[in-house]
């Protein structure tokens, strides 16, 4: 279909040429993003662009020695080697010239409140902050990010994997929002020439099913 060409060609990319993204465009796709729903209208996100090459190449550093560090639990060298083959694929964001870390506050539910101020448990408590409805727009909005990118021929790569550093991160970059945590970074640019093809999708057969 064409006119979801942009849908279609979106593909995760890793490297990037060195070329600047003008600050307009940033912010077009970056309004793009919160045009995403989010439950209640709540909009529980905050996004921090860096361009700063010195430090994307330190946050790719702290990232490297935090997976490092976790991976020294591993009891043999081996499993530590496997630990580490996935450190290109959580760093991969140092290759853009541009990189956003998007920022997700938890979504309460409106009975949230009233049922606090009546002592219910900790339990329900927790259940109604309902973390999978405030992460998904978190999802929304990368996803609206990606595909305006999409549309005006820019290359993009959504990552969580780089998040286990997130206290790190967060003390570089010297952002602190109360209640806000890293949930994803994009990665942004214009795509090098050649970068591996979009892998194939599971037939619709596999993953639909229509009930009449
Ligand atoms: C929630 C999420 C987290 C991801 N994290 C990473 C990541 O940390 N590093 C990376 O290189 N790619 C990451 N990806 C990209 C996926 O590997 C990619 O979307 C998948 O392989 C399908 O390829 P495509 O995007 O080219 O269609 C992530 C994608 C999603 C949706």
């Amino acid at each position: 279909m064409k006119d979801l060409d942009f849908i279609y060609k979106r593909k995760s990319v890793r490297k990037f040429k060195d070329e600047e993204v003008p600050k307009e465009d940033i912010v077009e796709l970056l309004k793009a993003a919160t045009y995403a729903p989010s439950p209640k209208h709540q909009q529980n996100w905050h996004f921090i662009v860096l361009q700063n090459k010195e430090m994307i190449d330190e946050m790719a550093k702290i990232v490297r020695d935090s997976h490092e560090r976790i991976g020294s639990i591993a009891k043999t060298e081996k499993d530590q080697k496997i630990h580490m083959s996935v450190i290109d694929y959580y760093t991969a964001f140092k290759n853009a010239p541009v990189v956003v870390l998007v920022y997700g506050c938890e979504y309460k539910m409106i009975e949230y409140k009233i049922l606090k101020e009546n002592n219910a448990s900790q339990e329900v408590l927790d259940i109604l902050k309902s973390p999978q409805s405030g992460a998904q727009a978190i999802g929304a909005a990368v996803e609206n990010f990606l595909l305006a990118a999409s549309a005006k021929g820019y290359s993009t790569c959504y990552m969580t994997g780089p998040t286990h550093a997130k206290v790190e991160i967060e003390n570089l970059i010297g952002f602190d929002k109360p209640g806000y945590e890293l949930m994803s970074m994009i990665a942004l640019g214009v795509g090098e020439e050649n970068t591996p093809k979009q892998p194939p999708r599971k037939p619709l057969e596999e993953v639909v099913t229509f009930i009449d």
